[in-house]
């Protein structure tokens, strides 16, 4: 089967090394490939990947959304959150889902076993925002609350978050046992934390989404302040576990995946 992930700029991208780890593992003779699609041209998606006989792809930055006209059908994730990052094509028909949200859930699990009972906060209320609190709404038993600098953006969301003030997050916090920064602040090393983290109770667990760099300055905060931490690599290894999932209804190999991805992340270190 053939696959690939769309996005601009792409070059980074650490899908198809990835990929190819499960692929190979697995024994699969599969091929992905990234692609990179300037948004200016985005409007010949239809013959570009029609001409490679895809059976699938990914979409990342800046094209979650801009996917959505071309599409025949929306998964209800897909459709709530109004961000696609993956797309299955069967029988030329092309279906649009959204892992980004359900894998960060999936490997938390991992890390937080009773995650159902956890009081969670969210920072931060844009695409990865809305998909991680659309999944972390199917399985938690309390409300989830999300604190953004603009409270009007979660107005239009559609479906129900606790909404906080960003500038009131600290003196709240104490009310959480999990708190994950999905703002793009500490993608740079040399930007601040997002939060003035020291002092916070050591009992919340503390995630970012990112993991280039592999600490962000908000991890970092919390780590020196005594708190667990969890970054974004998993979210990332789950995503495209559930994306080769939907397109081949086959187990990927999470393990192969994630050595590959660590790999590369440690050899690259400064
Ligand atoms: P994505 O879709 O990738 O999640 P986005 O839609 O650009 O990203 O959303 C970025 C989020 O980071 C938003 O919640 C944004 O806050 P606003 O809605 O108030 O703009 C937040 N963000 C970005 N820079 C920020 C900053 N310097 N301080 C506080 N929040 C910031």
């Amino acid at each position: 089967m053939k696959f690939a992930v769309i996005g601009h700029p792409i070059q980074h991208s650490l899908s198809p090394m990835m990929h190819h780890a499960n692929f190979k593992s697995l024994d699969e003779a599969h091929e992905y490939e990234a692609l990179n699609i300037d948004p200016k041209h985005f409007h010949h998606i239809k013959s570009i990947i029609s001409e490679r006989n895809l059976d699938g792809f990914n979409v990342t930055i800046p094209h979650k959304e801009r996917i959505i006209p071309y599409l025949d059908a929306l998964s209800p994730a897909a459709e709530t959150i109004g961000a696609v990052n993956t797309v299955k094509i069967k029988e030329g028909k092309w279906i649009g889902y959204n892992t980004d949200g359900s894998g960060f859930v999936e490997g938390l699990k991992h890390r937080y076993p009773h995650l159902q009972d956890a009081r969670i906060l969210i920072i931060g209320a844009g695409g990865a925002s809305k998909g991680i609190a659309y999944a972390l709404k199917t399985i938690s038993k309390h409300p989830i609350t999300v604190a953004n600098r603009t409270l009007e953006r979660l107005n239009k969301w559609t479906f129900d978050v606790y909404p906080l003030d960003l500038k009131e997050v600290i003196s709240n916090i104490g009310q959480f046992d999990i708190v994950i920064n999905t703002t793009p602040l500490g993608m740079d090393q040399s930007t601040e934390s997002i939060l003035n983290l020291t002092g916070i109770p050591q009992h919340i667990l503390v995630c970012d989404i990112i993991y280039t760099p592999f600490e962000t300055p908000f991890l970092k905060q919390a780590r020196l302040n005594g708190n667990e931490t969890y970054n974004g690599l998993d979210m990332f290894i789950y995503q495209g576990a559930e994306s080769y999932e939907i397109w081949t209804n086959q187990q990927a190999n999470i393990e192969a995946m994630k050595e590959r991805v660590l790999e590369h992340l440690k050899s690259n270190q400064n």
